[in-house]
């Protein structure tokens, strides 16, 4: 039995909204191809298990090897990208057997393709500038000399490709001097034709001049917002992305309190009056954050409760004064996923971003499609 068989946290994953918000992706940026990033499990949807709706992406990037290797065990015939690349003979290896994309960053795996025990068999890779985050990536003006290395090592160079630091800020100058830089890096001759990748999802919604020839959204796919908070709020325009996780935990006891009652460790939570307290069975220990600020709601039915006290290991406690009927006992609380209660505003809340905390949720997963199920949505929200 696995740990999250014993979870009593509810992980329920929309095929429909991950084709859908794919769908957003191929329409924000037409005529491009598209790089479906599904790192990390897939931002913690489950790889293998999200396949399916990602069916009309060009080919997907992950992180590593061992995760292309795995996207490779799983069916997927399409290209892979490898964002960190290679960091061995043996995953150098591993590309060359699985079809997959390495992308080349630093000169230790230039000297790897020489190596003793090296397949020969071929090997399609795409390099790296680092355009000005300082990550990953060869400098501007060592590409040309990198790409000659490569095509002399008989490696086919299908592109190039960079990382934005700041696209999530609308209006960041740096995404406008890495652009800048990544336009005027000088390749080989033999190289002249080959494809350029640059924009993640925020770059992808919101700067069409980043496009080039592929896009690589990741977390747009998941349906969350990947603008950062402060240019979310500036912004008119509605990306119309679907929420694909949904986060339940059961409500497991009721507790009538008094005007000076204090909740949960520390006692940080004082009642003012009356107060009906429903203890949801989910905490940090399944991945929700301790550190949510005071005031953070969670989702009973359609109305939003707030959490009061700290957050504990596995419950925490929910101020249900508001409610005419309190809930039964094993009733599902949405955490996060709600149309009216967005992992993007739990983000907002703790001082994080959707991605740590779509990664971090652990819990029993179950995956849904709706277009193919019909009402599993409805059975979950009654
Ligand atoms: C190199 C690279 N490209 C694309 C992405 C996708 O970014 P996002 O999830 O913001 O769309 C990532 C994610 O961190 C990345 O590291």
């Amino acid at each position: 039995m696995s740990d999250r068989d014993n979870r009593q946290v509810n992980i329920s994953i929309d095929l429909a909204a991950i084709r859908h918000n794919l769908k957003r992706a191929r329409d924000n940026a037409p005529g491009k191809k598209i790089f479906s990033v599904v790192k990390a499990d897939a931002y913690g949807h489950g790889l293998t298990r999200i396949l399916p709706a990602l069916t009309e992406s060009d080919a997907f990037a992950v992180a590593n090897v061992a995760e292309g290797v795995g996207i490779r065990a799983a069916g997927e015939q399409k290209p892979v990208l490898v964002l960190q690349g290679y960091h061995s003979v043996k995953q150098l290896n591993d590309c060359r057997a699985g079809g997959l994309w390495p992308v080349i960053h630093h000169a230790e795996q230039l000297e790897m393709l020489t190596a003793k025990q090296t397949s020969k068999a071929s090997l399609v890779c795409w390099v790296k500038v680092d355009s000005g985050m300082g990550r990953l990536g060869f400098k501007p003006e060592q590409i040309k000399q990198v790409c000659a290395v490569l095509i002399d090592k008989g490696v086919r160079v299908a592109g190039l490709l960079t990382h934005f630091a700041s696209a999530d800020r609308r209006d960041d100058i740096s995404t406008d001097r890495q652009l800048r830089v990544f336009r005027k890096v000088d390749v080989p001759q033999d190289c002249a034709e080959i494809d350029r990748s640059a924009a993640n999802s925020a770059a992808l919604l919101n700067r069409p001049d980043s496009h080039f020839d592929w896009v690589r959204p990741g977390l747009m796919l998941y349906g969350a917002d990947p603008l950062e908070y402060q240019s979310r709020a500036s912004q008119s325009v509605d990306f119309g992305l679907q929420p694909a996780m949904r986060v339940t935990a059961p409500v497991i006891a009721i507790r009538e309190l008094n005007r000076g009652d204090r909740v949960g460790y520390g006692g940080t939570y004082e009642c003012t009056g009356p107060t009906k307290i429903a203890i949801v069975g989910a905490g940090y220990g399944d991945g929700y954050p301790r550190t949510v600020a005071a005031g953070t709601c969670v989702m009973l039915g359609n109305r939003r409760c707030t959490i009061v006290g700290r957050v504990s290991m596995d419950s925490m406690s929910i101020d249900i004064s508001a409610l005419s009927v309190a809930p039964p006992i094993d009733y599902p609380v949405t955490l996060w996923g709600h149309a009216s209660l967005l992992v993007d505003e739990i983000a907002d809340r703790v001082g994080t971003i959707p991605y740590e905390l779509l990664c971090a949720i652990r819990g029993k997963r179950s995956w849904h499609d709706p277009t193919v199920e019909v009402n599993v949505r409805k059975i979950i929200d009654d």
